[in-house]
């Protein structure tokens, strides 16, 4: 007898103090993308469920399919977590010393973190900028991901995710504004919640 688990996802609710520059429309429609992908990842889940118990052989192909389109609903919840998390508690900047800043300049010499992940984010289109830690090779790596399931550094702990897709920001700026975006995302970032991660992987 094959043993399917009924584990499912809950939506996280992140404690987010009142942001500068992003208004509490645009995190509440943002918030809403997220629940959907969290909803649609136990759907899937229960889906594969549910044929394979009907009709392994018959629905096979449905299923694969199915397979397939899970990284996108995972991936799609899981990076909104780490993305709104940065939000939590209140903005504080990179402690000077800290593992994180050490492991920085080893990377990126006199450029701050910061400034990197802006060059990064001056990318053409729409995606993430995604600061990996890998702690095999004691190093960072700062990557455009253009579609979160596709072009993630295996394996690799995230220390930070900036979302640069246009439902990020378009209720409040368009388009061309994206780097206001950008300046209202590093106006309330938590710092510290980012060497914590960072922390955790060393
Ligand atoms: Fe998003």
């Amino acid at each position: 007898m094959v043993h399917f688990t009924d584990m499912t996802y809950t939506a996280k609710t992140f404690n987010l103090p009142a942001l500068q520059g992003i208004s509490e429309k645009q995190v509440k429609v943002h918030l809403a993308l997220y629940e959907g992908y969290v909803k649609s990842v136990n759907l899937i889940m229960e889906k594969i469920q549910a044929l394979k118990s009907a009709d392994a052989e018959g629905n096979a192909y449905i299923i694969s399919e199915l397979r397939r389109r899970f990284g996108f609903e995972f991936d799609g919840m899981r990076m909104h977590e780490y993305y709104f998390e940065q939000f939590e508690g209140s903005q504080t900047s990179l402690i000077a010393g800290s593992a994180l800043e050490k492991a920085v300049m080893q990377k990126y010499g006199d450029q701050s973190l910061e400034a990197h992940i802006r060059e990064v984010a001056g990318s053409r289109g729409s995606g993430w900028v995604v600061v990996y830690a890998d702690p095999s090779a004691d190093t960072l790596h700062t990557v455009f991901v253009n579609d979160h399931e596709v072009g993630q550094l295996a394996g690799l702990p995230i220390l930070l995710a900036l979302d640069l897709w246009e439902h990020a920001y378009m209720v409040d700026y368009v388009p061309a504004e994206k780097k206001n975006y950008i300046d209202a995302f590093f106006t309330n970032i938590n710092w510290g919640v980012v060497e914590k991660r960072f922390e955790a992987t060393i």
